[in-house]
């Protein structure tokens, strides 16, 4: 029987050495009457709503619980700059948080920090079609911006599992990659402009920003990625990329990593400027997703050691086909793959998609999962997961049984060169976590990876930068940390 942690332990009693910081200010009644000078009714949870008070204390992944008794909800950029201001002073820490599906523990409170939330910032603010300019609230649900794009025939440049949920801000501010990095690429580029309180409550806005604009230290790169840890994002302005009239999706199973390695240069150069998803799932991803996903017909006909879902995305339909069935064709002539399926209208491409979309919540419904996420040279992507298979293996928590205790998932962006990894677990134990860790983060150092390669750094891994930053690197960014946020209020106990 598949095991729910309906409730994470407490952050502070599973990780004990973790002190509350005593600079900072217990939360008092002069504190709440002085939010409710500047906020409404709604715009407060406290502990007279614990039931929501709770789903704001903990993680996506049920692993990390803060103790906040104090939720915010404002609603315009000047009441987050009037906050802001006020706990800077009384020296409250406070927790920015977005949709809250963070997977490292960056965005719930690990003692009794006030919790931001960006929920009630929700407004489009404004789109030029002709640029494909697009400006929003920090809040806006990551969906809601697809969906008013679509209605103005483009798209948001970042598509994630989580697109339900999570919201524009939170996506910035943890520079998430998502599904189709390898064609849009990276939030340090299409982010054009960005509003951000700072702790002290100063706003610094260049979110009327241009496509180029080279003048001085560009400085809302340093908020792209810096979890809130030096500033709430308020606002974001993003180019947004024209529709595709043509997608279409093909899903294979392959034997060996080597060619995963080979049907990925292969789709570069033949389907080149279609080309807008490489994903890989292996063998353990797709048996903990069947599992999970019990009314959906798998597409293959066998199970493999590896799965690619590949998109293809353009302006001229019959083109885009013609070029994936030849593609796909000669795949299976060639014998790189052993069976492929490509996708034969809108619901099959859904249907595709649903397989590799599904992997990270399959995983935690397994029971609860150790979560690894990154970046390795593509001729070692996957070998990170073969050497923690081996060590679960070598100590009989993998077994052949239809449930086994640990299941190993490792999937991922083969484009981006980030492996998920993903250790399914029934229940979260001392002796599993003891044989992953450090061991995932020294073999990824050995291997000149990333410990990060999109979800970040936040609880999980905090203090663990060296594994993948020099000192000199973390010295800066200590420096930078200390810069924005002397007293040190925002989301603090996490990033560095
Ligand atoms: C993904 O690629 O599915 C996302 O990064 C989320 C995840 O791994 O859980
Ligand atoms: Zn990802």
């Amino acid at each position: 029987m598949t095991i729910t942690h309906p409730v994470a332990q407490l952050t502070a009693e599973a990780y004990p050495k973790v002190k509350r910081n005593p600079d900072f200010k217990v939360l008092d009644s002069a504190d709440l009457a002085y939010f409710r000078s500047i906020l409404s009714n709604d715009e407060i949870i406290n502990s007279q709503a614990p039931e929501e008070l709770a789903s704001f204390n903990q993680d996506w992944m049920k692993k990390y619980r803060g103790q906040s008794n104090l939720i915010l909800l404002p609603n315009s950029t000047d009441k987050v700059s009037k906050i802001m201001k006020y706990c800077n002073d009384k020296k409250l820490a406070v927790v920015p948080q977005g949709g809250n599906t963070d997977l490292v523990g960056a965005s719930v409170p690990v003692f009794d920090e006030i919790v931001l939330s960006l929920r009630n910032m929700n407004k489009v603010r404004d789109f030029d079609p002709v640029s494909g300019t697009f400006k929003c609230d920090a809040g806006v649900i990551m969906r809601d911006a697809h969906k008013f794009l679509h209605d103005h025939d483009h798209i948001f440049p970042l598509d994630l599992p989580s697109r339900n949920n999570c919201q524009v801000g939170g996506v910035v501010s943890t520079n998430a990659g998502g599904l189709n990095f390898l064609r849009y690429g990276s939030l340090h580029g299409n982010v054009l402009g960005l509003e951000v309180v700072l702790p002290n409550g100063e706003i610094i806005s260049n979110i009327n920003a241009l496509r180029k604009d080279n003048t001085g230290y560009d400085l809302k790169q340093l908020f792209i990625g810096a979890e809130g840890t030096i500033g709430v994002i308020t606002g974001v302005s993003i180019v947004a990329a024209a529709k595709p009239k043509a997608l279409n999706a093909v899903f294979f199973g392959i034997e060996d990593f080597d060619t995963v390695q080979k049907l990925f240069v292969k789709a570069k150069s033949e389907l080149s400027e279609i080309l807008s998803a490489f994903e890989f799932m292996d063998r353990g991803s797709i048996e903990c997703t069947i599992e999970y996903l019990t009314d959906l017909p798998f597409p293959l006909e066998n199970q493999h050691n590896f799965y690619v879902l590949i998109e293809t995305s353009g302006s001229n339909k019959r083109h885009d086909d013609e070029k994936l069935t030849a593609f796909l064709k000669d795949t299976i002539d060639s014998k790189l793959i052993s069976e492929g399926m490509m996708a034969k209208d809108k619901a099959d491409y859904d249907r595709l998609w649903t397989w590799r979309k599904s992997v990270p919540t399959a995983c935690n419904s397994y029971g609860g999962m150790y979560k690894y996420d990154m970046s390795l040279q593509l001729k070692d992507l996957y070998s990170v997961s073969a050497a923690v298979t081996e060590r679960l293996n070598a100590a009989g928590l993998i077994g052949d049984a239809p449930k086994p205790i640990v299941k190993s998932c490792g999937y991922g962006h083969v484009g981006d060169g980030n492996i998920h990894l993903n250790i399914a677990v029934r229940e979260f134990t001392k002796q599993i976590e003891d044989l992953l860790e450090p061991f995932v983060y020294e073999y990824i150092a050995s291997k000149k990876g990333s410990i990060s390669a999109e979800h970040g750094i936040g609880f999980h891994k905090r203090g663990k930068l060296h594994y993948t930053r020099s000192d000199i690197e973390i010295r800066f960014m200590k420096d930078i940390k200390h810069h924005y946020d002397p007293n040190g209020i925002l989301n603090p106990y996490k990033y560095i």
